[in-house]
This record gives C-alpha cells, structure tokens and sequence, in this order.
C-alpha cells in the first residue's frame, strides 16, 4: 500500500524566466489555481493524505501563504527545501526522514493529468506492494521525455531518458509508484551527462530486476506537462475549456477533501473565508449549500 507521497516542485524554471525570478512555476495560474494545486489533487484523488512538498530554497513562505500545513484539507503536509535541482531522484534523499522506509508516490509539480476514470486508476496504483510502477502517455514528440518501449502484452523492454533517436512514443508521466527500496536505490545513482540525478536511471534499476509496471493513460485522459510558456498556456486554456462548459472544477482541494470525507461544511466555511471573496469560493458556498 501507498499512504504518502512527495511532490516535487522546486526547480529554477528558467524556461519561463522572467515570470519565475519572483515566484516558483508551481505557483503561477493555470487558469483559476496555483499549478501546486493540480498535482496536489492528483494525490488527494488517489487517497493520499501524507504529503512532503520539495520546493527550491527561497521559496518556503510562500507556498506556505496558499497551502500551510494541510490541516484545512484534512491531510498532512509538510516542507523541505531542495539547495539545487539535482535532478528528480534527489526527492527520496531529501525524503527519507519522511518516507520512514514506506512505500511512496512522487509526482512533478507541474505536471498535470484529467481524465475518465483516473481516480479508479489511481487508487489501484496505490495498492503496489513491491517494485515500481509508471504511467505511460502516448505523444507526438516522445524526445522531450523520459520514453519507455513496451511489449505487445504492455511489458517494459527499455526506458531512456529524452531518446534522441526514436524507440517508443510513450512517455513515462511525472506519476510514479515505489516500493521502500527506493531510496537505497537513489543512494546508488551517479550524475549524468547534464549533471543531474535521473529518474530513468532509477527506473532501470527496477526494470533489471523485473520489478518495473506500467499502466496506461488512454486516449481517454490528459496528461500535459507544463514545462514551457506555451504549454502553461495551452493548460490554462484546456482547464477553462472544461471548467467553463460544465460547472465542475478541477482540482478544487476542499471539494476533493469533502466528497473524500476528510473535512466538514465547517472547514469549507473556514476555507472561504481564507481565501476571501472570489469566483472559487463561490464554488465552495455551492459545494456546501
Ligand atoms: O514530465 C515528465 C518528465 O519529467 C519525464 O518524462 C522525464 O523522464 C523526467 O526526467 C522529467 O523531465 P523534465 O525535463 O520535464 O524534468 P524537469 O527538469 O523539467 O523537472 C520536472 C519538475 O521537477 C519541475 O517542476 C521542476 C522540478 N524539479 C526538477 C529537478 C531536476 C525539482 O523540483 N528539482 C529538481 O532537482
């Protein structure tokens, strides 16, 4: 079973500098919310309660201005600041306090996924008991990530971070699922090339030990990683689009946190009231009326 997770949502963003000198990419809209929020809900959704979000040095006070300590949610979160972008892996070694050798989920700060049934999909992910297990997406420019080739019954054959020459258009999403053994692996890891702990590498070390799964994120969901401006915007616009034609929020915190039972009317009414008069507590005074 997995009961805790880890976002990771430090980084220097500088693809989309100058609107991160100020202010982290997890905090910038997509559309009506901070970024934070949608892979927040993501681990809400799959009933994850226990929370370590990594952010870059300088930048605590203010995640803490817009998500303090989980309590109004009815779920635990707590800090840690990452010096410098090590790369993904560093999460288990800044993490290993919390993760207390449990299982645990990581997932990027800014990547965001929607989609039918991806609650179901998410709870099942959370009953791994050993090994890992991913979330692969078909796309068009597989280059641009971490890419995994399958066999026809939906085997890994091989992962390969950023491939320059093709070997699969799936993409390995910013979702993953580990068992303990996790941060005695990233323990193992040398830098790459550019520098960085890389998340394929500790991928691989599951996948030698056939202890490496995959599920698959159909034609059916979304998954957009919001890495450039570009794709911030064409999020922002996919959540307007959604939002606008049906009435229901995506990633609204305190309605996930209310429909799972974790908070009352009484911690919706206390959530208005943080976060004032606006179109989102308008959603809330409905969610509770
Ligand atoms: O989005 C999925 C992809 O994410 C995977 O397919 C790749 O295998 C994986 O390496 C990663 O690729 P990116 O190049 O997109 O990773 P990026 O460096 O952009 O970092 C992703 C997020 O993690 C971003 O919000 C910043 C944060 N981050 C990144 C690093 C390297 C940290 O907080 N600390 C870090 O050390």
């Amino acid at each position: 079973m997995i009961n805790k997770a880890i976002i990771l949502a430090g980084g220097k963003g500088t693809r989309m500098s100058p609107l991160t000198k100020a202010v982290n990419k997890q905090l910038l809209p997509i559309y009506d919310k901070p970024l934070i929020f949608y892979p927040l809900s993501i681990l809400m959704l799959a009933k994850i309660k226990d929370i370590l979000i990594i952010v870059n040095k300088g930048q605590l006070n203010q995640y803490k201005k817009v998500l303090p300590d989980g309590k109004r949610l009815g779920i635990n979160i707590v800090y840690k600041e990452q010096q410098y972008p090590k790369g993904l892996p560093d999460a288990f070694l800044l993490g290993e306090k919390f993760i207390n050798n449990k299982n645990v989920a990581l997932i990027l700060g800014d990547n965001f996924f929607y989609g039918q049934n991806l609650t179901s999909k998410l709870i099942n992910c959370t009953k791994l008991k050993s090994g890992a297990k991913i979330i692969l997406h078909k796309v068009i420019k597989p280059e641009l990530f971490g890419v995994a080739s399958t066999s026809r019954s939906g085997k890994i054959l091989s992962i390969k971070e950023k491939p320059k020459k093709y070997i699969s258009d799936m993409a390995i999403t910013g979702l993953y699922f580990f068992d303990k053994k996790v941060v005695e692996y990233a323990k193992k890891l040398k830098p790459s090339s550019r520098n960085e702990l890389e998340i394929t590498d500790l991928l691989k070390f599951y996948l030698k030990k056939k202890k490496l799964t995959s599920d698959i994120l159909g034609r059916g969901g979304a998954w957009l990683d919001t890495g450039s401006i570009e794709d911030f915007y064409k999020t922002s616009a996919f959540v307007s689009a959604i939002e606008n034609r049906q009435g229901f929020k995506i990633a609204c915190l305190e309605e996930i946190a209310f429909n799972n039972k974790w908070i009352g009317k009484k911690e919706v009414l206390d959530a208005i009231q943080f976060y004032g008069k606006c179109e989102y507590t308008n959603y809330l005074k409905k969610l509770i009326a």
